[in-house]
């Protein structure tokens, strides 16, 4: 009796993969990770995007960032494209806001923001990198 019941269990498992669960997450990542969706590989919600884009309006970005020309650091455009929207990225990007510093985009320096608290600086990062 009971390998009756384990036989379809294995079964399905050897199955899954084959089935639809797999290319449920391809399609997921090859159209961009949506930032409404409530994938694990994004934790950015519309209010933080909404906020994050107002800390920039207010800050001093926008003296050396455009949304989709470089200007004295790169489009806003092309650090959404080069870094997908994940956690990782968001930490990475925040701290490098906080800090400055150059080399990824080429010589220039960016300035530091010593001021802003990491929790704001990611809030940034997630607005920028929901920039399609
Ligand atoms: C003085 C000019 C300047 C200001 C002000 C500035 N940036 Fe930048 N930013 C740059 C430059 C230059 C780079 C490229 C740095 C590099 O090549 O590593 C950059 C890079 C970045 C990157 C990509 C970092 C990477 O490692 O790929 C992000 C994100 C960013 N800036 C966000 C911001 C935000 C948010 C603000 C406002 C709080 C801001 N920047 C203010 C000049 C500036």
């Amino acid at each position: 009796m009971k390998r009756i019941l384990i036989i379809p269990v294995i079964a399905f498992f050897a199955l899954a993969p084959n089935l639809g669960f797999s290319q449920t997450t391809k399609k997921k990542t090859s159209t961009g990770v949506k930032i409404s969706t409530s994938s694990a590989k994004t934790t950015a919600t519309p209010a933080e995007i909404a906020e994050g884009k107002a800390l920039i309006a207010k800050s001093d970005c926008l003296a050396c960032h455009k949304i989709d020309t470089k200007l004295v650091g790169p489009a806003y455009k092309n650090v959404a494209v080069k870094y997908p929207a994940i956690a990782e990225n968001y930490d990475q990007l925040a701290n490098k806001i906080i800090k400055g510093g150059a080399g990824v985009w080429g010589q220039v320096p960016m300035s530091p923001h010593s001021s802003l608290s990491l929790n704001d600086a990611r809030k940034m990062t997630k607005y920028i990198l929901s920039i399609r």
